[in-house]
Parts: C-alpha cells; sequence; structure tokens
C-alpha cells in the first residue's frame, strides 16, 4: 500500500486533514516549514453542523479543500445513501461524548440499538457495513475528549468499555491514550483522547495478538508511544490493570462498574480480543515548551480595536474571572452555596495557553476567553481568529472567508483538535503500516 485513503468525519474544518497530508507539502509540527512527505489521501470527508442552517465549517473546508466533501447528516447518509462512502483504509474523526448505552429492540431480531443521534453508532454502522462487504476500514484514527474514559458519572467507564466493545466485535484492537499537546511542546493545554484501531485482516493486528509483553506497546513499542514518548524508567514503573469486556452490550450497558467510584480505565491502554490492559503513563519530553507569547502577533496595529478591553466593562471582566462565593437557587427552587476559585487574569504569556473552548469569540465578558496584557502597550485584549489558529497550529488564516464572522472561527477553533498532534501519530502510523 504506497496509498493511504482517508475517510475523514465529523471533518469541521479539516483538523485531522492538515495533520495527516500536511499543508501544501509541509508538517504542521514543524509551523509549515519541513516537508512531510505523506502517504494520506482524503478521498471523501463528511461535515453538517445540527445546531444552524448556514453550514460554514463545511464551506471552509470546501474551499480549502479539494476532492468529494459531503454536507448531509452522517446518520443520513449511512440510511439513505451508504454507496457514496467510498471503500476505504482508514476512518478518522473527531466524534462527542454521548451516552453509548444500548437497549434491546422491541422486535428481537433486529438486536440491539444505541439512542438516536449518538454519532458513536454512525462509525460502528459504517465499520459494520465495510465487513459486510468484505472491505473492512483497516484502520481507524479517532479522537474525543478525555471524559469519555470516565463517562457517565453513575457508571464510570461505561460508555469507553460499550465503545471498545463494540470494536472488538467487529474484529478491532486499539490502543488508546490521554495527550495534553503542550507536554510534548505544543501551544495549548488541551487534553484530548486518542484512539488508534487496526483490524484483523492488517499484519499490525497479528503481531499484537502474539505480543506476550503487551505493556511494552503502550511504554515504547506501539504507535502512539513512539510519537508520544512516555517515562519508562525500569526503577518506577507504573502499576498496570487488566480486564474483560467479553459480556454483551446489554451486560455492559446495565451492570458495568456499577459499584465503584472511579473508572477502571487509566490514561493509556490497549484492548484485543476484547482483553484490555491499562496504564497510568507520563510523558516523556525535554524539548522547548511553545508559549503564548511564541504565537501572539506583537504589533498591536494588526489588532482590530474591538479586540482591546475598555474601561467601562473591566469590571465584568475582573467579576466572571475572580474568585466566587454566593447563594444560588437551583432550577427546582433549592438555594445552594455556589463557589469557585479565580481564573489567572490576564491570562499568563509565559507559558502555553488554556484550552480553547467553542464560546472564546465575541466582546462581552467571560470567564473562559483569553485576554492577555499586551507586551507592548500593557493594554489588554481577548485573542484573534489568527492566533486560535496558531494554538491548534492550524496555517495562518485558515477559517479566513468573506462570510465567515470571527466569532464563528473562534468556535471552529473552539471544535477543532491540535493539528501537530495528528501530525505526529501519522508519520509514527505510516512507519507501523506502510
Ligand atoms: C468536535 S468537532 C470536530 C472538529 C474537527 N476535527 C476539526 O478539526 O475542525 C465535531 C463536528 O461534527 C459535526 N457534526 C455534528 N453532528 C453531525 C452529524 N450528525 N453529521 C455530520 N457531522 C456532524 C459538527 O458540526 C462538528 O463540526
Amino acid at each position: 500500500m504506497s496509498e493511504i485513503k482517508v475517510v475523514e468525519l465529523f471533518a469541521g474544518v479539516g483538523g485531522f486533514r492538515i495533520g495527516l497530508e500536511g499543508w501544501k507539502g509541509r508538517s504542521a509540527f514543524t509551523g509549515f516549514e519541513k516537508k512531510l512527505n505523506s502517504h494520506y489521501k482524503v478521498i471523501w470527508g463528511n461535515q453538517w453542523e445540527p445546531s444552524t442552517k448556514t453550514q460554514d465549517a463545511f464551506y471552509v473546508y470546501s474551499s480549502r479543500f479539494d476532492g468529494k466533501h459531503s454536507n448531509q447528516d452522517i446518520s443520513k447518509v449511512i440510511a439513505e445513501d451508504f454507496s457514496q462512502i467510498p471503500d476505504h483504509d482508514m476512518l478518522v474523526g473527531g466524534f462527542p461524548c454521548q451516552d453509548y448505552s444500548v437497549a434491546r429492540t422491541l422486535n428481537q431480531a433486529a438486536g440491539l440499538k444505541g439512542k438516536k443521534g449518538v454519532l458513536w453508532w454512525s462509525i460502528h454502522k459504517i465499520l459494520e457495513k465495510k465487513i459486510e462487504k468484505r472491505k473492512p476500514v483497516k484502520y481507524l484514527m479517532l479522537e474525543n475528549v478525555d471524559r469519555l474514559l470516565k463517562s457517565p458519572a453513575t457508571q464510570r467507564g461505561r460508555d469507553f468499555a460499550i465503545m471498545l466493545s463494540s470494536l472488538a466485535n467487529l474484529g478491532y484492537a486499539v490502543e488508546w491514550r490521554v495527550i495534553n499537546a503542550a507536554d510534548y511542546g505544543m501551544p495549548q493545554r488541551r487534553r484530548r483522547v486518542f484512539f488508534i484501531g487496526y483490524h484483523k485482516s492488517t499484519p499490525t493486528y497479528k503481531k499484537l495478538l502474539k505480543l506476550k509483553d503487551k505493556r511494552s506497546w503502550i511504554m515504547q513499542d506501539g504507535v502512539i508511544a513512539d510519537a508520544f514518548p512516555v517515562n519508562n524508567d525500569s526503577q518506577t514503573q507504573p502499576q498496570i490493570f487488566k480486564g474483560n469486556l467479553s459480556t454483551s452490550l446489554l451486560e455492559l450497558t446495565e451492570n458495568f462498574n456499577k459499584k465503584a467510584k472511579s473508572s477502571p480505565f487509566k490514561n493509556s491502554g490497549i484492548m484485543i480480543n476484547h482483553e484490555y490492559l491499562t496504564i497510568d503513563t507520563t510523558p516523556d519530553f525535554n524539548g522547548k515548551e511553545t508559549t503564548l507569547l511564541d504565537i501572539i502577533i506583537k504589533d498591536e496595529n494588526e489588532i482590530p480595536s474591538e479586540y482591546f478591553i475598555d474601561e467601562n466593562s473591566l469590571k465584568s471582566w475582573n467579576k466572571l474571572k475572580g474568585a466566587k462565593k454566593e447563594i444560588r437557587v437551583s432550577k427546582d427552587g433549592f438555594e445552594y452555596e455556589y463557589s469557585e476559585g479565580s481564573m489567572v487574569f490576564p491570562d499568563a504569556l509565559d507559558k502555553p495557553s488554556r484550552t480553547i473552548v467553542t464560546g472564546e469569540g465575541g466582546s462581552s465578558p467571560s470567564r473562559f476567553k483569553h485576554v492577555i496584557c499586551s507586551p507592548i502597550s500593557g493594554r489588554l485584549r481577548r485573542l484573534t481568529p489568527l492566533e486560535l489558529e496558531r494554538l491548534n497550529m492550524f496555517p495562518d488564516n485558515h477559517t479566513k472567508l468573506n462570510y465567515i464572522s470571527d466569532i464563528k472561527r473562534a468556535f471552529f477553533m473552539g471544535n477543532a483538535l491540535v493539528v501537530g498532534i495528528v501530525d505526529k501519530l501519522g508519520r509514527s502510523f505510516s512507519k507501523e503500516i506502510l
């Protein structure tokens, strides 16, 4: 295989694509300075925003990349026009953390069903249908919030257990790791869980099955460990936890981890044939840190005036960013004491930035928006869309189009991923599979 054909689901503005293919042949991890020599080719993508009529992320993606890009609810594509999803080697996407539980269908013959609108089951359906066609998708690269490993609160880790077990049922082995981009020299403290899957028809699956010491795959030999090394000192080996997920999805839904307070899944792990091994690893990185100061625009003449915080709103910003202890009333009328600590205000310039959230755009005061103190004039200002793109390691002005507002551009970045992570994973992955 000299070319890895990729389908990109939940594509947003194309973070996975830029990470895997590079941009104009150059690698995101090197700030688009060095050539990437990518073997990946996205042959079909899908992006549909359910909450708005305008499909701005789709327009950005379509205006930046060639090829087939679908703008329909993915569950509709699967139900009504599955043939438009081409056979492919690798499926990638960042999908939401939702309730993955299953129920028995009323019609017993139809088996189990997940809740409507839960996008995990769309991914699962595509994999299942391709297997039925004898064209299994060989590889997966997926991303989610790290909370997935622990949700829901009433049955810690249940949703992840269902996800892993349903992949094992389809013949996939999975390795996972929670990666904080800033731990590996990237400019944002954004912690996400990444999964890599190998179908049983691949040499890597067969290799994993034979592997006696699966711990070594997590700690040094696996695709994720190669891209993102962890401390592997023989004196201080972290504890290994093992488990088995070979019961039915219904049984996992109803009974998984009902009594324990914490999830059995640690930040790193591997699962094959329903058996998992999981370890809490720590990053091993001695390179240079990238700080907020490194990425911001220094020339204030390039910053539109609305980004500066005016005297009148400063009081509200201070209040929202500050610590609070107050009595609030819940929806059902109960009074309770609410407290929260203070945020660093303005944001520290000598550290990687905090996580960008989808509400980052717009001038109204907020607890979570970034505010920096300009190193030149000392004036306080918010971050521009270009700076937010840099925090996710996108090419400058990737989302800039005439009809796209700054608020939308900030929203895209709150939804996107740190492209440098996918770049590094992709390079390590292609070494393993080509
Ligand atoms: C977490 S974001 C992924 C962002 C992407 N990785 C990027 O780099 O921009 C999830 C995306 O899934 C899209 N989405 C949500 N529901 C969808 C559905 N039913 N069909 C297709 N796309 C959907 C959202 O609009 C959003 O852009």
